[in-house]
């Protein structure tokens, strides 16, 4: 065929390269993760550029997220106190619940998501409830129900379970629906890793597991055909959106999801892919921007519909 056939034709200059792309990343694929606390706002060092917000500034995020484009926030709260039955993860007052209503008052608008899990909450650091050593399935389905309502009740647009027990979407499906809350979507961690990645998190939210570790409920790297088990069994029981988390190290997962699943599908560019970056561009070894743009479209080209990532307003902004 050459020189008949030169793929450099279309790449030769911006006008054709951009004319030909097959994939972006627009802040409307965006949803970006927020901490937040009873304390001061304050920037956090295990990740740089982010903040642990405080009730007060949480609003400002809000406004700074509508007017990049980026329509969703995942809310993750970072509670006082914590005990044996995670109850200020359920607490009309605890500061999920509370956080939401903040944003919503002044930004009906934005979409605020919200992370339902009991490992902030919980002394065992574990996603559910923990007796002699074991991690109970059935018996953590009521109380991240409880969790999911509590949080449809203050006025969250979805939730996001991100447990891995057995059964938990079909459980909150069904008290969502029996609270009055049948409109409230369900984004189920469906294929969610037991991974490395979430350390600067569990630092964060000092929700490392005081004992053992996340390997009985969170997926093992090993397996791919799991994964989409556990995405058609989460949507057998309701799940509206499906996830896979992490991203980066994930990337043929979400594929693979893509190409069997007719619901949308997320991915979550988690912490540590995050604190990778800016560590590399604090050393002078990556340029941060390039980076970020290549890491994002890596995520959309392998198939993910939505990311969830701490990027999402600075690239948005970027733009
Ligand atoms: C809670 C939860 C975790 C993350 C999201 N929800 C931590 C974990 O499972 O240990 C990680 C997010 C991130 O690393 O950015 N279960």
């Amino acid at each position: 065929m050459f020189p008949k056939t030169r793929l450099r034709r279309l790449r030769q200059n911006r006008a054709f390269r951009d004319l030909v792309a097959e994939t972006d990343v627009s802040p409307r694929d965006l949803i970006y993760p927020v901490f937040v606390s009873e304390g001061h706002r304050q920037e956090l060092c295990s990740l740089p550029g982010q903040y642990r917000e405080s009730l007060a500034s949480l609003p400002a995020v809000a406004s700074r997220a509508l007017d990049a484009g980026v329509p969703a926030i995942l809310l993750f709260g970072i509670p006082r106190t914590r005990d044996e039955f995670a109850s200020g993860a359920y607490d009309a007052d605890g500061i999920v619940q509370r956080a939401v209503r903040a944003v919503k008052k002044e930004h009906e608008d934005l979409l605020v998501f919200t992370d339902v899990c009991m490992c902030q909450y919980q002394a065992s650091g574990h996603c559910g409830v923990l007796r002699e050593g074991r991690i109970l399935n059935d018996a953590s389905l009521p109380i991240l129900s409880r969790i999911a309502v509590s949080h449809a009740c203050a006025g969250a647009d979805a939730v996001a379970p991100s447990d891995m027990m057995d059964g938990r979407v079909g459980a909150i499906r069904e008290a969502l629906d029996g609270a009055g809350h049948a409109m409230t979507p369900i984004i189920s961690y469906a294929a969610k890793y037991a991974s490395s990645f979430y350390g600067p998190f569990r630092d964060i939210c000092s929700s490392a597991p005081v004992t053992g570790d996340r390997s009985t409920y969170q997926m093992d790297a090993r397996n791919a055909v799991e994964a989409l088990r556990e995405v058609e069994l989460d949507i057998a029981e309701g799940a509206d959106i499906v996830m896979v988390k992490p991203a980066l190290s994930y990337l043929d997962i979400i594929c693979r999801v893509k190409a069997r699943v007719d619901v949308p599908v997320m991915a979550y560019n988690v912490s540590g892919e995050y604190a990778l970056i800016k560590a590399g561009a604090a050393a002078g070894v990556l340029d941060e921007d390039a980076a970020v743009r290549e890491v994002l479209t890596s995520i959309r080209r392998a198939g993910a519909d939505l990311i969830a990532t701490y990027f999402a307003l600075t690239y948005a902004e970027g733009l």
